[in-house]
């Protein structure tokens, strides 16, 4: 079964809001004061993203580089900006601020990084734009506030169900919504459905985002929907990662439980089957086997909570 393409306008900019990009570049720009840099992606776009603050904003002393959550291509240009900036805060959760301090977490987000540097070596003209480890300035739990100046706030919500610390960031008197990759984002006309930590939490956190009734929401790889593609997007999302997750629990089932045969199958289908690919074949097998063991996970609780409900 073939789901359908879906269409959505994204848009660059929203009132004070700013869209970078969206494919590896992800981040958006706030020109709130101090400025909010959420996402600042792959190192290797850190002077790209100098380049556009310089642009666009008038005064960048104690920038905040506001983290989603800290996947090597989210965070990857905050310490160059950290770097250029030394007044720049780092916001992110308490998880994430622990991921951005252990060595072995960092040294993978360089390695990550440092592909698209190699690919990227003429243009970056030997400026080290390298991920180090970072100390956080804020840490945020659920509900928390980054507290701006003239009284404005940006509210942190826990979104996990992606990663285990991602945070969605909303701004109640704009009612705009920077949310990582917790609704997960369009590619070629599909929205995919990157749950890899929990099917359900997943689930449950794009209902968080709804019920926030954003009038915009910002999704760092492809960029801004407003109005009513809002809750049409938001509720495509959840469909699609239903969709996801039958497609899932009807191979295991086929397969007998054995994930790695499910794994291979969906890629023999999803990815070697097509010529166009955004992902490389490596993350994409790596995140559709967190996919499938998440949902292997959920079916199993489901299973103890009829035994339990059966009691
Ligand atoms: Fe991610």
């Amino acid at each position: 079964m073939t789901p359908k393409r879906l269409t959505f306008e994204f848009v660059r900019e929203f009132e004070d809001i700013y869209s970078l990009g969206g494919g590896h570049i992800t981040a958006a720009l706030c020109s709130c004061s101090p400025p909010i840099l959420f996402d600042p992606g792959v190192s290797a776009f850190g002077p790209l993203y100098l380049r556009e603050l310089a642009r666009r904003v008038s005064n960048t002393d104690n920038l905040i580089l506001a983290l989603s959550h800290t996947h090597f291509d989210h965070c990857g240009a905050a310490a160059y900006l950290k770097r250029k900036i030394p007044s720049a805060q780092i916001v992110t959760s308490q998880r994430g601020a622990d991921i951005l301090k252990r060595p072995n977490a960092v040294e993978l987000i360089r390695k990550l990084n440092a592909e698209y540097e190699q690919e990227m070596a003429d243009e970056l003209a030997g400026e080290d734009v390298t991920f180090t480890a970072l100390e956080a300035t804020l840490k945020l739990s659920d509900g928390n506030a980054i507290r701006l100046n003239g009284g404005r706030i940006c509210i942190a919500y826990e979104t996990p169900g992606h990663t285990r610390d991602s945070l969605t960031y909303f701004f109640p008197d704009t009612g705009i919504a920077f949310v990582g990759d917790a609704a997960g984002g369009l590619d070629l006309g599909f929205i995919h459905s990157p749950y890899l930590v929990s099917f359900a939490d997943y689930l449950a956190s794009i209902d968080k985002i709804q019920s926030l009734n954003p009038r915009a929401i910002c999704i760092p790889h492809n960029g801004i929907l407003i109005g009513d593609d809002v809750p049409r997007y938001l509720n495509e999302a959840k469909a699609a990662a239903i969709e996801y997750k039958d497609i899932i629990v009807r191979y295991l089932d086929m397969y007998r439980g054995d994930q790695e045969k499910v794994v291979e199958r969906i890629t023999a289908e999803e990815y070697d089957a097509v010529t166009e690919h955004i992902q490389k074949r490596q993350p994409f097998i790596l995140n559709l086997r967190a996919k499938v063991a998440a949902v292997a996970a959920w079916l199993e609780n489901r299973k103890k909570g009829e035994i339990d409900g059966n009691e």
